[in-house]
Order: structure tokens, then C-alpha cells, then sequence
């Protein structure tokens, strides 16, 4: 039975009904919840985005068309019911907010049956990810969810409200662009208008923005989707939302007090949590040294020490090699775990070795002070004294080394500081600590590409004082590029960008572009770049990651409404998919070899 809803017209969102319309009449439509059947009484639960609101259809003094009808609803029916609101009969619900009253039904009509559904609507589901992805319009319904899109929304909208009263305007970039391969790899569109051509999607509307500035639009932003063809993490989508912006005539310190204002405003309106500024700062190498990692959890210590001074006296050969080779040594001591057990200390040293670590020393200190280690007999009293007293070493805690290049030190030790703080419970969801991280790299080396790569992008300008090491000594010339990172999350990055030809051609030369590929490949920015460049400066932000956070949320696939899986599929629209042999003709495409 399907009706409709002629003559009616809802009045309330189901939770906007409270004791102040007690009296009133009312008409909500919803799904049904829950239909409970306790002879001569029927309650029915109406679901809405807003809330649940209870129905009480009472045998004794309804007609019985209406009784047998409320009789038959089943979970996730869609129904319009119109009625009075009264204090609850019964006992209060104090897990809703409409739990002290209830609707008192005049009329009820079923606009839609419904199946039963292959899981339960409910909050904190423990439905396997795979089922709620396939069936993602029905988890979608989930309170959880619903609260996470609605916040989405709500930061969304603040953003465009704030970014606007501080004179940004809101310009849209296209989304077939042409491919860039320096960075994550592209997702390319074939074109079937110029066969054998193709566009790519952006992975950031990075060159636009630019070029916008160079138009005099002076400040933009974007709510932009960008696309990059890369492997997927829990903070990690192919397609994901970024709040981009470009600023003209600025530097540094204006680009970050805006992102301070605008972060303050968003916190303070959706969560109510006052962000304390300015946001400390920190150079990358600070937190490196003292977290290994660029985006250091500063919402706990356990910070690394380093000890190659020590380490480079001992007869222990895996230090000593290590530093030999212009590596390092370092510790962390992991407070209380002084009493793991062989087995558990052999998973920390599996955990390390996934982050390349070729292996993990350690001095356990008991409760009783006596001390464990694993390369004691390469160390003097001395020594193992000197390494415990570096790390502030106390009864009951495990200090943990790792010796290599400093590249892998940090990383192992990053890691393990984040894996022990997970299981110590030491991350508090409800703690915001910012922080932005400055001073960055400019060049990586790519041992893979056996050439420098841009650590930002190739846009990103050096940093004054190291220009003249460009030609020297690249790797060690540090850019004006800098990170926000909220709780050990890149929540967003940006630089001030490179405005004059020649730095720019420069830095070309350092990444091995000859002269003609640049052009070919960044042409129409060099090109601009001729007819009077503002000095400019941007950032953007990962809205996924960012809404994740305040919802404290682990995946960025609960705050996107249809997201991708692990390897890049959506489950529920079954893409990629197959295409027709003729509409691969059209665009002059063959497929070589298919997997079934
Ligand atoms: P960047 O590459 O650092 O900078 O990206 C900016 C922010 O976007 C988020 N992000 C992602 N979120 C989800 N899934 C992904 N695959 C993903 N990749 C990045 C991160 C990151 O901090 N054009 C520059 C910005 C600029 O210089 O203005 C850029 O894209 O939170
Ligand atoms: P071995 O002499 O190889 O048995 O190593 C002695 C201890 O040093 C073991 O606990 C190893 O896990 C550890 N170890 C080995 N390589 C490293 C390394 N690169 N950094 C830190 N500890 C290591």
C-alpha cells in the first residue's frame, strides 16, 4: 500500500517537537524506527535526519483502520502521521531529546513500504564496512552518519560565510585538465573529439589559482574536489575535497593568520572548543628530532632522544656501524612498559622492522630497578647508566633504540611513539592540538627517479637565506612552505609560491627539466608569469580529514557520503566498470588484456 501525501504538509522535523508543543497539533513523516505492539497499545518510532519521536496508537479509542494500519508498519517504512502532542503517559525516555512526550495520531498514511534491510538502522553499527558501503543509501540513514554529513555541511557552509567577510571570492577551476606528473599520479579521461589525447582530473587546482592571481583576483577559494590515482589509507581517498585558497600581496604571517581565524571560527561554531592563538609553531627538523615526524601527535611527550654521542663510545656494532655510515641513534622510552614479557617486545620489534628499522634494542627496567637488555654485554656500566640517565629512565619503563640513517630513525621511532600511545590510550579524541609545522625541504631525493623532487611542488619558493645553495648543496635548502597539522593529522599545506622567471627556471633546472619540458609542461604559467605576477601565497586544507577530526571519526570514509574502498572501487556503484566495445571505438581506445 502506497499513499499519498495529498492534503498534507509536515510541520516538524520529528526532534523539533518538544514539551512547548504540548497541545499542538503536528504532522512529521519519517521512517519507522521501531513498532512495539504491548496489546491495546501500539508504539511506533519515527525516524527523521532531525530525531526519533514516539506515536502512541491507542486500541480502545482509535477507529480500527488506523489501528490495523499502525498494526502493520514494519522497521523503515516511510509514514506521514498527523496528530496532537502530548506529555508522554508513560515513563520518560531519557536517552531522547523528545523522550518526555509523544503523538497522539489523528491520521496516519503509508507513503512507502520497505524491505526489510540488510542491517539494522541503528547507531554504532557493527555491521561489516563492506555490507554498509553496498548498501550505503541505508547506512547513511544511521544517527552517526547523519550527524557526520550534517557537520560536513555545516563546516562547509561556515567556511564559504567566513572566507567571504575576509574578501575571498569563490571561482570555480575546471576539472578536465591536462596531466601534471609531478606529483601522485594522474586519472586520465580520454578525449574523443582529439583520439589519442587525453585530459587528466586535477589533483589540486594549484596552477589555476596561480594563474587567478595573476587575473588580480586577489583573494579565491574553492570547495574543490581533486583527484589523485594513489594508495589508499584510512586518511587517504582517490577523490577527495580540499578548502583551497590563494592570497595575493602577502606573506607568510597573513596566510596564517586568516587559516588561525578562520580555524578558531570552525572549531568555536560547530564544536564550541576554544582554539587558543596564535597556533604554535614549529621547523620541520624541530619536529623531526623531537617526534620523527613531520606531522608530530602533540597531544602526549615520549619524545625522541638522541643518543649517538653515547652510542658512538660503546663496542656495540649496530651503533657504531650506523653512525659510521652518517646515521644516527636515538630512544624513546615507553613509560610502564618496563614489564613486557619477550613475546610483546618482539611484536614492538616487528612493528619497527615494517617501518624499515633493521632492528630494535632495548634496556627493560623492572619494578624492582634490576635491568634487561638486549645488548648489554656490547656496553659498560657506564655507558648503559649514561644511555638510561638520557632517556629519563625510571623503574618500570622500556627504553627502545633504533640506529640508521635519520630518515629511518625517525620513522621507526615516529611510529612506535604512535603505535605504544595507542596502547596506552594516550590520544584523547576530545583534545585539539594544533600546530604548524615550518621550514620544510624543499627537495627530496628520489632514489627511485635518481634525481631531486619537489617535497611541495615545484611552485614552492626557497627560502631567502638558502637561495644561493640551489646549485651547491639542494638538499639542504629549506622552503617557505608550511603544514597545519591537527593531532598528528596533515590537516593542510601550502607556501608562498615562486613569482620571478628566473627562480622558477632555476628550480626547474635543479628538478632536471630541460628548458623545452618545462615549457611544454608549466608553459602558460611562465608564460603569465611575463606580464606582471603578484607575489602570492596559498594553502589548502583537507576537508575530509579535517571534518574527520571534529567528528572524531579514524576514517575519512565516515564524513564522505559515497566513498572508495581500498582498492579504489565503489561497492555500492560497482565502478570502475566495463564500457561498451563502441563507446571504447568512439573514443579510439582498445583494451589490450582484461582480467575477469
Ligand atoms: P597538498 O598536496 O598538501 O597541497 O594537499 C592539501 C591537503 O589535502 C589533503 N589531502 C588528502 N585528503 C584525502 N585524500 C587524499 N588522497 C589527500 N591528499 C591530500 C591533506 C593535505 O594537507 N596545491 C597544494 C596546496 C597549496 O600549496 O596551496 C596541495 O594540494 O589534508
Ligand atoms: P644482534 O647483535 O643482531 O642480535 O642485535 C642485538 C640487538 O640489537 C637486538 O635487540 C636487535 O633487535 C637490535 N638491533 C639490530 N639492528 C638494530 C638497529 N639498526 N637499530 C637498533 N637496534 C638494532
Amino acid at each position: 500500500m502506497q499513499e499519498s501525501m495529498k492534503g498534507l504538509k509536515r510541520t516538524h522535523r520529528c526532534a523539533e517537537l518538544s514539551t512547548s508543543n504540548i497541545g499542538e497539533e503536528a504532522t512529521i513523516m519519517g521512517w519507522v524506527q521501531k513498532n512495539r505492539n504491548k496489546g491495546g497499545l501500539i508504539f511506533v518510532d519515527v525516524r527523521d535526519r532531525s530525531g526519533i519521536i514516539q506515536v502512541v496508537f491507542e486500541e480502545e479509542s482509535m477507529n480500527k483502520e488506523i489501528i490495523d494500519k499502525a498494526a502493520s508498519l514494519r522497521a523503515e517504512f516511510v509514514i506521514a502521521v498527523k496528530g496532537k502532542v502530548e506529555k508522554r503517559a508513560g515513563a520518560v525516555n531519557e536517552n531522547i531529546p523528545t523522550g518526555d512526550i509523544e503523538i497522539v495520531p489523528s491520521e496516519l498514511r503509508i507513503l512507502s513500504a520497505a524491505q526489510t534491510p540488510p542491517f539494522q538502522i541503528e547507531e554504532n553499527s557493527k555491521t561489516k564496512e563492506e555490507l554498509r558501503l553496498k548498501y550505503r543509501y541505508l547506512d547513511l540513514r544511521r544517527p552517526d552518519m547523519q550527524r557526520n554529513l550534517i557537520m560536513r555541511s555545516k563546516v562547509a557552509t561556515l567556511t564559504r560565510a567566513f572566507l567571504a567577510s575576509e574578501g575571498f571570492l569563490e571561482i570555480e577551476t575546471p576539472v578536465l585538465v591536462n596531466s601534471s606528473p609531478e606529483g601522485a599520479r594522474d586519472y586520465l579521461v580520454p578525449s574523443r573529439i582529439h583520439k589519442g589525447e587525453f585530459y587528466a582530473l586535477p589533483q589540486s587546482p594549484q596552477l589555476l589559482k596561480q594563474l587567478l592571481m595573476c587575473s588580480g583576483y586577489d583573494r579565491y577559494f574553492q570547495i574543490a574536489k581533486c583527484f589523485r590515482d594513489e594508495d589508499l589509507r584510512a586518511d587517504r581517498q582517490p577523490e577527495f575535497t580540499q578548502i583551497d585558497m590563494e592570497l595575493s600581496f602577502v606573506d607568510i604571517e597573513d596566510v596564517m593568520e586568516v587559516n588561525e581565524k578562520l580555524l578558531a571560527y570552525l572549531f568555536k561554531e560547530v564544536l564550541g572548543v576554544e582554539v587558543s592563538l596564535p597556533i604554535k609553531r614549529m621547523t620541520w627538523i624541530e619536529a623531526m628530532n623531537r617526534f620523527g615526524s613531520d606531522k608530530p601527535d602533540l597531544r602526549f611527550g615520549m619524545e625522541l632522544v638522541d643518543v649517538t654521542e653515547i652510542a658512538k663510545e660503546t663496542e656495540f656494532g649496530v651503533f657504531t656501524g650506523a653512525i659510521k655510515d652518517g646515521g644516527s641513534v636515538r630512544g624513546i622510552n615507553a613509560k610502564t612498559k618496563g614489564n613486557l614479557g619477550r613475546k610483546q617486545i618482539d611484536k614492538l620489534v616487528a612493528f619497527a622492522k615494517d617501518f624499515g628499522a633493521k632492528g630494535l634494542a632495548y634496556i627493560a627496567i623492572a619494578e624492582d630497578g634490576s635491568v634487561k637488555s638486549s645488548f648489554s654485554k656490547f656496553l659498560t656500566e657506564d655507558q648503559q647508566t649514561a644511555l638510561i640517565n638520557a632517556l629519563k629512565g625510571e623503574a618500570g619503563d622500556l627504553l627502545l633504540f633504533a640506529a640508521d640513517k635519520n630518515k629511518v630513525v625517525w620513522d621507526v621511532l615516529g611510529n612506535l611513539r604512535l603505535e605504544l600511545a595507542r596502547q596506552m590510550d594516550l590520544m584523547d579524541k576530545n583534545t585539539y592540538n594544533f600546530v604548524w609545522i615550518t621550514e620544510f625541504p624543499l627537495l627530496e631525493f628520489s632514489e627511485e627517479q635518481n634525481r631531486f623532487v619537489a617535497m611541495h611542488h615545484p611552485f614552492t619558493m626557497p627560502m631567502d637565506e638558502d637561495l644561493d645553495k640551489l646549485d651547491s648543496d639542494p638538499g639542504s635548502v629549506r622552503a617557505k612552505a608550511y603544514d597545519i597539522v591537527l593531532n598528528g593529522n596533515e590537516i593542510g599545506g601550502g607556501s608562498i609560491r615562486i613569482f620571478q622567471n628566473d627562480i622558477q627556471e632555476k628550480m626547474f633546472e635543479v628538478l632536471g627539466f630541460t628548458k623545452e619540458r618545462a615549457h611544454e609542461q608549466f608553459g602558460f604559467l611562465l608564460e603569465a608569469f611575463k606580464y606582471g605576477v603578484p607575489p602570492h601565497a596559498g594553502l589548502a586544507y583537507g576537508l575530509d580529514r579535517l571534518v574527520m577530526l571534529m567528528a572524531k571519526e579514524d576514517s575519512i570514509r565516515d564524513v564522505i557520503a559515497f566513498p572508495k574502498v581500498k582498492d579504489a572501487s565503489d561497492l555500492m556503484l560497482e565502478a570502475p566498470s566495463r564500457v561498451d566495445a563502441e563507446q571504447l571505438d568512439e573514443l579510439g581506445l582498445e583494451v589490450e588484456k582484461t582480467e575477469e
